[in-house]
């Protein structure tokens, strides 16, 4: 569960590679180098901002620009933002398939420690298929990547928890004596996030995460997916989940001016780059409209699926408000300029969620 606070959490997605989440060429200050990244850290922690979730790519996403072809390990990433952070929240990002549960076990403690408790894991089980052939492995069909998921999880957490030695015979592990030390600086573990909105994803996360990190394409759907999720982890596991979404946000003085600037990043996005992404998502193009595959299209190139939120602080703050009426606990922010966008966001729209009761004032954190 994401503790007490504020009653919106907010944080940082996507700044540990080029691009964030826009598939564009549109004009940004954004490399996603290490200085920057950490600054921009730096900057989210100062504003008194919840979580820092990084993206988990092996590889550009094609196209005419590639994507994401820069991008930081998060393991690594997350040891070195903790280390220069002080209450912010920090997260890895690790696709489950491609490492190996006592090796991640270990990790995550260390950046455990490195955080003095501030750690947070974020579980995805891989949906872009190069970046699995890379490493001589293929995708597992979709519900099996979730039952390997769940022994992987299985291994991890006694591995966290154990004192004694332990031997692990399940179906896709067979290990003995396994042991670790130190155990996590939390009380009971890091808090686990799993990013995933099937039906078999939204089990994993009733069974075995903290929050379930999701897609909200309208508000809409987003009510009906947390409540069923809810509902489900309720009635089958009696345990309480919590929801984080994805906001992309454009937020200019004047409504006209933030439409400007996201329909120069649509103008000037990497359809080949969108159309790729689409594709691995399985959005078969043959048989639907070449409107809805635009659509399709434009949605990806500005936020990548996330919740678009353009306007004026004031609109910007009532799409926030929104998504937390649906029942979102949280909404991790992507800009296409990070460092340059954040502080006018601290300044202009932190404070209207602060008088809507969603954020306690800048500084405060319980
Ligand atoms: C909010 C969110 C963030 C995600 N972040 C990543 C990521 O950083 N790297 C990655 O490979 N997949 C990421 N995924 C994709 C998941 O790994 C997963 O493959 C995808 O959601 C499909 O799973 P599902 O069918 O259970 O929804 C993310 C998914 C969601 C919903």
């Amino acid at each position: 569960m994401l503790g007490a606070g504020h009653r919106l959490k907010l944080g940082l997605f996507g700044f540990n590679c080029t691009n964030g989440l826009s598939l564009t060429t549109a004009e940004t200050g954004f490399s996603a180098s290490w200085d920057e990244t950490l600054e921009i850290a730096r900057m989210a922690d100062r504003i008194g901002m919840d979580l820092l979730i990084p993206i988990a790519r092996w590889r550009g996403l094609g196209g005419d620009t590639d994507p994401f072809r820069h991008s930081f390990e998060t393991m690594t990433w997350a040891a070195g933002i903790a280390a220069g952070t002080e209450r912010i929240s920090v997260v890895s990002t690790l696709h489950l398939p491609l490492t190996h549960p006592v090796a991640a076990a270990k990790q995550c403690v260390t950046i455990d420690h490195i955080a003095h408790g501030r750690y947070a894991f974020n579980a995805v089980m891989g949906w872009f298929a190069p970046d699995m052939t890379m490493f001589g492995t293929s995708m597992r069909e979709h519900d099996d990547r979730y039952r390997y998921g769940a022994e992987w999880m299985e291994i991890v957490r006694r591995i966290w928890t154990e004192e004694e030695p332990f031997d692990f015979d399940g179906e896709y592990f067979q290990l003995s004596e396994v042991q670790a030390h130190p155990k996590p600086w939390q009380d009971q573990y890091p808090m686990l996030i799993n990013a995933g909105n099937s039906a078999a994803g939204m089990d994993f996360a009733a069974r075995d995460a903290d929050v379930n990190f999701v897609h909200v394409e309208s508000l809409e759907t987003g009510r009906a997916y947390i409540e069923k999720a809810r509902a489900h982890a309720r009635d089958k596991y009696q345990r309480e989940l919590s929801f984080m979404g994805i906001g992309f946000v454009v937020c200019r003085e004047s409504e006209a001016e933030a439409r400007r600037v996201a329909t120069d990043i649509i103008a000037r996005g990497d359809r080949a780059a969108a159309r790729s992404y689409l594709t691995e998502f399985g959005l078969g193009s043959e048989s639907l409209s070449d409107d809805f595959i635009r659509e399709a299209e434009d949605k990806a190139i500005l936020g990548m699926g996330a919740r678009q939120l353009v306007g004026t602080p004031d609109q910007v703050a009532e799409g926030l408000a929104e998504l937390s009426e649906i029942g979102l606990d949280g909404v991790m922010l992507a800009f296409l300029d990070y460092e340059a966008e954040l502080g006018a966001f601290a300044e202009t729209v932190l404070p209207r969620l602060e008088e809507r009761g969603l954020r306690l004032p800048i500084g405060v954190r319980a």
